[in-house]
């Protein structure tokens, strides 16, 4: 079995990541190994903010890039002698954010004489399905088409998977991202910021029946989503559960965090598996920040079950940004970018 070493770097909104992953193909299809995942979490920096501010963020990632590419590098226990490639994110991300990574990369590739592969972070996100735990490829040629659903803070996309490479948008947000509308939602709620783990978190002690908000774009003929007008009913709901009683009690938080967790999780699920259907998958991925939310992995998987179709979801730390995924994914393009045309992408790519 012939065996690769890749250097996977990531920088596109407030996480700067650093990952050596080992990539083996074999005849029935391929197996990566991580060596090593670094990541730095810039959420204490940006939580007073409420949100992540976009030119704190390129400031930190500045400081914090090599360091955490070093430190990947002593994980693994390699130097950049042992590496064949080099991966970084090119987009869609803060573009002061995914600069730095860029740009770092760029420099790395240069001195080190290593071809560079720029790198789009939805793919990314997606390529997280091929991370197994053992000797066998997780996913085959024999597989396609798979359905990826892609959910994190500025995303919401139904993906399809035609083969290992070729990749269409079947559907995707017209408004906020799902991971969007939990942060907004946590913030009309006071819980922090990021939304997703404090609405999850408060959601269990909650009575999703007790709340009934619209589930929009439910039975449009598509597979878009739209969460804006969810976000908006929950700032209703609290204007008028305020004005009979001063302040929100923890119980009315939490049953407003389990009904609005509810109807995000039964949109994204019906409408997944309507699609995962029509196209006749067997397969569905589940990737991005929110894929880390239980409620969502618990309901997906058992409606997916019941079709027979199987659901493969990463390791809760790669469903959130990681430089893994990155270096996997550079394994599946045909040629690299190089230094010399290297540049952010803010826009998606697939
Ligand atoms: O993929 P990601 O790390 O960054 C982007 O590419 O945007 O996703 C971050 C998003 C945030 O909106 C965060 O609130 C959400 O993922 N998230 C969750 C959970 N953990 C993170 N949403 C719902 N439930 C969770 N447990
Ligand atoms: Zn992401």
């Amino acid at each position: 079995m012939k065996k690769k070493l890749i250097l996977g770097i990531e920088s596109s909104c407030d996480e700067t990541a650093a990952a050596v992953v080992q990539a083996g193909s074999q005849d029935s299809g391929v197996v990566f190994n991580v060596l090593s995942s670094v990541v730095f979490s810039q959420i204490d920096i940006h939580k007073k903010y409420g949100g992540v501010i976009p030119e704190l963020a390129a400031r930190n990632h500045i400081l914090k890039i090599l360091p955490v590419v070093n430190e990947a590098f002593i994980k693994a226990g390699v130097t950049e002698k042992n590496i064949e490639k080099i991966a970084v994110t090119c987009g869609p991300g803060l573009m002061t954010s995914l600069m730095v990574g860029v740009e770092t990369a760029k420099a790395l590739a240069y001195v080190w004489q290593k071809p560079l592969y720029g790198i789009d972070h939805i793919r990314g996100h997606i390529y997280t399905a091929w991370l197994g735990n053992g000797n066998d490829p997780v996913i085959t040629k024999k597989d396609f088409p798979i359905l990826a659903l892609i959910v994190s803070g500025g995303h919401t996309e139904l993906v399809l998977l035609k083969n290992e490479t070729d990749f269409v948008v079947i559907g995707k947000t017209i408004d906020d991202a799902a991971g969007e509308a939990f942060d907004k939602t946590a913030k009309i709620l006071d819980l922090g910021y990021p939304g997703g783990p404090e609405i999850s978190k408060l959601a269990l002690l909650g009575n999703e029946e007790i709340i009934k908000f619209p589930r929009p774009l439910l039975h449009a003929k598509n597979y878009n989503f739209s969460f804006s007008g969810l976000k908006t009913a929950v700032l209703y709901k609290v204007r008028d559960m305020v004005k009979t009683k001063n302040k929100l009690s923890k119980k009315q938080k939490s049953d407003i965090c389990a009904s609005f967790q509810a109807a995000v999780v039964d949109v994204l699920v019906q409408k997944t598996v309507r699609a995962a259907l029509f196209n006749k998958c067997t397969k569905v991925i589940l990737g991005g920040g929110v894929a880390a939310n239980k409620k969502l992995r618990e309901v997906l998987n058992t409606k997916l079950k019941e079709e027979n179709i199987e659901l493969i979801v990463p390791d809760f730390q790669l469903c959130t940004d990681n430089a893994v995924m990155i270096a996997v994914s550079s394994y599946f393009e045909k040629k690299p970018t190089g230094w010399e045309k290297a540049s952010v992408n803010p826009g998606l790519s697939i």
